[in-house]
């Protein structure tokens, strides 16, 4: 059996490039490996949240992910901040990781320059971290969208230096869940890249949204005046128009859009109703049980609590073998 880890980071609600990027086959993932799923709340604290801002988002994420159907009795749900033995080994980590690289990271010179007034050393260690919560399961996949392909080849790299270091296979080399086939990049609504929740409010479709927020986001969504050429390629916008409506609608949906498109026939507001449609229809029985479960404090509490216990199992055994590897032991 496989380990599996994969994380999201508390800030804010989770929207369907989350699902789609992460999520989506967690079923099956949860029944043939064994799976860690986490919230990435010191991930979050980069950007210097408001505390209530930041525990509301642990609370609606963990919601969100039992909501999704990730169940606790088989895989092991956490917080980052419960797992200590994390922080302890992406300190050990940061010792062999080199600042050129951690440099070069394109999620760092992005943020950089986002928040050029916050620019702080945890933003620069950030794929050191995640490669911590990744290592200290001994993963061996981790699904991932694709903007987090880059922080996968840096945890590959950073386990590849601890092992030749010390001349011992302790860490895989963990590899995407779907691995051979390309990574998932959701677009957002606004037309230009991916949706994201730094993005702008109305760029993402979150699962909690209310059904007239959904629509109203994805009518608004940006179109032109339509092909005038047969056959034309559409622009980015109308091409993220059909990638979304590839992600919940059906084939035959998908083809009769397309063919629409073909031949200059298509309306934009049939087929943004059509997208609306499909989407609430997919995100409804998600919704429904997310509301339930965010009101039942007993229960995230104790899911948290067993969560932390479980996950501590596995990572203070690997926590153990690094502190013995670099000669922290009894003399
Ligand atoms: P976060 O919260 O930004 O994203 C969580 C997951 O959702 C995926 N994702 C997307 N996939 C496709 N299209 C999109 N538009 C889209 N937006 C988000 C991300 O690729 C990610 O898989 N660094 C991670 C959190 C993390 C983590 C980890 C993940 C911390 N440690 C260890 C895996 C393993 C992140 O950015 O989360």
């Amino acid at each position: 059996m496989e380990t599996v880890v994969s994380g999201i980071r508390s800030t804010g609600r989770l929207h369907l490039g989350n699902y789609f990027g992460a999520l989506k086959n967690f079923i099956t993932m949860q029944q043939e490996n064994r799976c860690y799923f986490f919230i990435a709340d010191y991930h979050a604290l980069t950007t210097h949240p408001d505390p209530k801002a930041l525990s509301a988002s642990v609370r609606s994420v963990l919601a969100e992910y039992l909501a999704c159907g990730i169940d606790p009795n088989t895989a092991t749900i956490y917080r980052q901040s419960d797992l200590v033995e994390t922080f302890e080994l992406y300190l050990a980590l940061n010792m062999q990781a080199y600042l050129g690289e951690l440099m070069k990271t394109t999620s760092f010179k992005d943020k950089a320059r986002k928040q050029p007034e916050n620019v702080n050393a945890g933003l620069l260690t950030y794929p050191v971290l995640m490669a911590a919560d990744i290592l200290i399961h001994k993963a061996h996949k981790v699904p991932v969208g694709k903007d987090q392909e880059q922080h996968l080849e840096m945890t590959r790299t950073f386990a590849r230096r601890f092992n030749h270091f010390h001349g011992m296979d302790v860490f895989p080399e963990p590899v995407a869940y779907n691995f051979g086939k390309q990574l998932v990049k959701v677009p957002g609504l606004d037309g230009s890249g991916k949706m994201g929740k730094s993005e702008g409010e109305n760029n993402a479709i979150y699962l909690a949204d209310a059904p007239e927020v959904t629509r109203k986001k994805i009518m608004r969504a940006l179109t032109d005046q339509g092909p005038t050429e047969p056959n034309s390629k559409p622009p980015v916008f109308i091409q993220n128009l059909f990638t979304l409506l590839g992600l919940v609608s059906t084939p035959d949906v998908v083809k009769h859009y397309k063919k629409t498109y073909a031949d200059c026939s298509i309306r934009y507001g049939d087929l943004k109703k059509q997208l609306a449609e499909d989407t609430l229809a997919f995100i409804a029985p998600i919704r429904e049980r997310i509301v339930d479960i965010e009101n039942d404090t007993a229960l995230i509490n104790r899911v948290l609590k067993d969560g932390a216990e479980k996950a501590r199992e596995s990572s203070s055994k690997t926590l153990q073998e690094v502190r013995d590897l670099w000669g922290f032991k009894p003399f």
